[in-house]
């Protein structure tokens, strides 16, 4: 089997307790992905796994083996910026950066979740089948990726303009 990560296959590591996170940054030096407190408190490793966000330090490399991996170099079309990276810019969801290749696959996988009515914790009504995505809705989806810089405002800026592009 492989791993494929950003459309290209690689070989699974012979160590089975190599993390996903240390194949990406340590082995195909796609240093997009950050390493943060390396024990899931953090998401600034957060990756898509088969679209799905997971913390790359809590996966194990091998059990993507067969799947598909995308990392934040992996996100946008081409040459072109993914919506969310440029919202990003836009709206300063940002400062040192260091969170934001998490913070924009997380929000890349939870607006997907959205359009799929996957309820969160704030969700009124459950059986809700076209959620609106307030800025509450935002925080609370994005509550695993922390910014030590404080740009949480901008962040929730920049997913609401996505979302609400997407929407129109
Ligand atoms: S580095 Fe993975 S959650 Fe912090
Ligand atoms: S921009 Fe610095 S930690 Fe988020």
């Amino acid at each position: 089997m492989a791993i494929r990560v950003n459309g290209t296959e690689v070989d699974p590591p012979e160590d089975a307790r190599v993390s996903l996170l240390d194949l990406l940054r340590e082995r195909l030096q796609l240093t997009g992905t950050k390493v943060g407190c390396n024990q899931g408190a953090c998401g600034a490793c957060t990756v898509l796994l088969d679209g799905n966000r997971v913390l790359s330090c809590l996966t194990l490399a091998v059990q993507a083996d067969g799947r598909e991996v995308t990392t934040i170099e992996g996100l946008a079309d081409g040459d072109g910026l993914h919506p969310l990276q440029a919202a990003f810019i836009e709206h300063d969801g940002f400062q040192c950066g260091y969170c934001t290749p998490g913070q924009i696959c997380a929000a890349s996988a939870m607006l997907r979740e959205v359009t799929e009515g996957v309820p969160s914790y704030v969700t009124a009504d459950l059986a809700e089948e076209h959620i609106t995505l307030s800025r509450e809705e935002i925080r609370e989806r994005m509550s695993g990726n922390l910014c030590r810089c404080g740009a949480h405002n901008g962040i929730i800026d920049a997913i609401l303009q996505v979302a609400t592009e997407k929407a129109a």
